[in-house]
């Protein structure tokens, strides 16, 4: 019996332990989650460019100012239970609760709206310079992009991947094919819906070349989560090399397993997907003309590289499942390798 009670008391013992020591460690992996998010390559506190600076600076307006007039309520609200009687009456007075209550509220909030309109107007102003237009369309669960071709561009259709010259204003108009998505790219600009039957214009620039992350940020279905895109910001010169290379049509096969690989690209995917310069001209998928020269697969989910090309042409099912690309799980090996480097090939 006291041998039982002896075990209870230690387990107790060691429970408790394992609490006080959960206690240390939770508030600082809480704190740890909050630095990760301000930077890196998606953080709306590390703006890259005008647009999202705005945004962050009204933020940080908005959160310190709320942060000053909380710690004032609850100095006052100390004072009301702490302090000696004689202060405790001059906060119970009408001036207080008048000033306090009714005409401090009115005035700081009118202020703050009026900021945040001034603010907020600065973004939805059009640019001074031309700004390069783009057309970006949600679709369960990628982006279709379109470069429009205007001012004597190529007109170019890519996916999941947006290319911009650093220090150009850029327009996206925002569409989407089926469901309500949200464009959000916090490093670089804000974030908007993507409405059925609706064109959104979302305005944004980079400061400096860099990759940035985005993320769709209305849930749209089982794949969600894993609906991202990489925006890259490329000095101009580079970004007018890149619009060029990506209007050719698409690489040639330079191998004999390369030259296999499309045969079966134009048997298997040619159906759902367009690699132009060759008979593949269908568009339910990404357009593939260029595939290997994006910086990752399937909507910001993979790297690029052979490997998770031949992964996801396998198992798309199990990666991201519920996607409109079925899992091709009947190709042996060497078809799978040739097939995923034919893809790669396409720079
Ligand atoms: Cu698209 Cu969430």
């Amino acid at each position: 019996m006291r041998g039982e009670r002896s075990d209870a008391s230690a387990t107790r013992a060691a429970v408790e332990q394992r609490a006080r020591r959960m206690r240390r460690v939770i508030p600082a992996l809480f704190v740890l989650g909050l630095l990760a998010a301000c930077s890196g390559q998606q953080s709306a506190l590390d703006p890259q460019g005008p647009y999202a600076q705005q945004t962050a600076t009204l933020a940080w307006v908005l959160f310190t100012g709320g942060t000053l007039i909380f710690a004032l309520v609850a100095a006052l609200a100390a004072c009301a239970i702490f302090a000696p009687r004689q202060w405790r009456a001059a906060l119970g007075g009408k001036a207080l609760i008048v000033g306090g209550g009714i005409v401090f509220p009115g005035v700081v909030l009118t202020a703050l709206l009026v900021y945040t309109f001034v603010a907020t107007g600065a973004t939805g102003r059009a640019p001074s310079a031309a700004p390069l237009q783009i057309e970006v369309i949600g679709e369960m669960w990628w982006w279709r992009v379109h470069y429009p071709g205007a001012d004597g561009m190529p007109h170019l259709v890519t996916a999941n991947e947006l290319r911009i010259p650093v220090g150009r204003p850029v327009e996206l108009a925002l569409k989407t094919a089926d469901v309500i998505h949200s464009f959000w790219l916090p490093s670089l600009g804000g974030k908007l819906y993507m409405i059925p039957g609706r064109t959104n214009v979302l305005r944004l620039s980079a400061d400096k070349a860099g990759v940035f992350r985005g993320q769709c940020a209305e849930f749209c279905g089982a794949q969600h989560a894993r609906m991202a895109l990489y925006v890259v910001a490329m000095p101009p010169a580079e970004f007018a090399a890149w619009l060029e290379a990506q209007a050719l049509a698409a690489q040639e096969p330079r191998t004999a397993e390369h030259a296999g690989g499309k045969t079966l690209f134009l048997a298997h995917c040619a159906a759902c997907h367009t690699v132009r310069g060759t008979a593949a001209a269908g568009t339910l998928g990404p357009d593939l003309t260029h595939v290997g020269s994006r910086v990752s697969l399937a909507a910001g989910i993979l790297p690029n590289n052979v490997g998770t090309l031949a992964g996801w042409i396998a198992s798309s099912q199990h990666l991201k499942p519920g996607n409109r690309m079925p899992s091709f799980d009947a190709f042996s090996g060497e078809e799978l390798v040739a097939l995923a480097r034919y893809m790669e090939s396409l720079q």
